[in-house]
């Protein structure tokens, strides 16, 4: 039996509303506790941005299955052989390791599909190469061609020796490229194959003294503690020199630390040279490595400031 029934008074009926009327009110301050929290953080970590792999990481560093910069620290050594069965020819898992590899390194200069037209592309004397097209090639298209030009570059031109990048992966980045061209490749050498198939079967691959990059970015930090990062003009600003730096750096938190980090500064082309090389780890843009030799010292003299402005004749 219930208290309702046994007290049929108006008063009674009025505690039954008031208690009804708690129980709605309770109930509505139960849902908006629940939605506060619960619905609030959910939605504000929705709202939060995509987390950014933090910007000590390098580009080439996010995704693989050989991650050339977190490689304990070690002597120089010989690589453990590849299976050429993994990487001599296409396959759906070397193309898609190649296209975000090419989209990292390469479309600065050779554009987005490979046609040599990346927003580089128009300082760079010889222009980089059109890979939709069999004309012009130097070293050539075949596989064991572009490899080569991969690891060595080719010298007094805009295209680096990308031989950071681990043998493996070169692979993927050949096999993309050449998925870029629709035209006939032709024959492949069978010498020149054998020959790369044996160095990845051996301990043919070398690779220098190193020291894991978050180490060495951690050892730069704590040698220089607080290192601002360097103020780039705002986009409004149009002049050459704001539009060249923009273009010429990438993180201006890693190029402040290398341009902090950069104790030689006697003579500019050096510098010059040295901050390329290290595109994109060290704040520098890869494509930054097609400017030429003037817009390198305006860089270098905006960077390391009037001292080294005042030493040129
Ligand atoms: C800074 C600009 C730049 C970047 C970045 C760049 N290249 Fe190049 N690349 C060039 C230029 C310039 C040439 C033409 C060199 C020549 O004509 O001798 C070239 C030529 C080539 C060639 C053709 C060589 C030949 O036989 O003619 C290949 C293959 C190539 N690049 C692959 C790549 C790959 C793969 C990447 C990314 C890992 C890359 N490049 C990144 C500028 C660049």
């Amino acid at each position: 039996m219930s208290d309702e029934q046994s007290t049929p008074t108006t008063w009674g009926s009025e505690a039954k509303g008031l208690a009804n009327r708690f129980a709605l009110g309770s109930g509505v301050a139960v849902t908006f506790l629940l939605f506060g929290l619960i619905v609030v953080p959910a939605l504000l970590r929705e709202r939060r941005p995509l987390p950014r792999p933090p910007s000590d990481q390098p580009a080439a560093a996010s995704v693989g299955w050989l991650d050339q910069a977190e490689t304990p620290a070690s002597k120089g050594r010989d690589l453990p052989p590849v299976d050429p069965a993994t990487v001599m020819t296409p396959n759906p898992k070397l193309l898609a390791r190649g296209e975000v590899l090419f989209k990292q390194n390469c479309t600065s200069c050779h554009g987005e599909s490979g046609q040599g037209n990346g927003p580089a592309a128009g300082t760079l004397n010889p222009r980089p190469r059109n890979f939709t097209q069999p004309a012009d090639w130097k070293r050539g298209f075949h596989v064991a061609d572009i490899f080569t030009t991969i690891s060595t570059g080719v010298k007094g031109t805009g295209m680096a020796a990308f031989d950071f990048i681990m043998p493996a992966d070169r692979m993927a980045l050949v096999h993309y490229v050449r998925s870029l061209g629709g035209f006939d490749h032709g024959a492949e050498d069978p010498k020149a194959l054998q020959a790369l198939a044996d160095q990845f079967r051996s301990k043919g691959f070398h690779i220098p003294n190193r020291i894991p990059v978050s180490l060495a970015i951690k050892k730069m930090v704590t040698e220089q503690a607080m290192v601002p990062p360097l103020q780039l003009r705002p986009a409004e600003d149009k002049s050459a020199s704001a539009e060249l730096l923009r273009f010429a750096i990438v993180d201006p938190f890693r190029a402040a630390r290398t341009v902090a980090a950069t104790t030689n500064r006697g003579d500019l082309s050096t510098v010059a040279r040295a901050w390329a090389a290290g595109a994109p780890d060290n704040g520098f843009a890869p494509a930054a490595a097609g400017l030429n030799a003037a817009e390198w010292s305006e860089i270098v003299r905006a960077l390391v400031g009037r001292r080294e402005e005042a030493r040129q004749p």
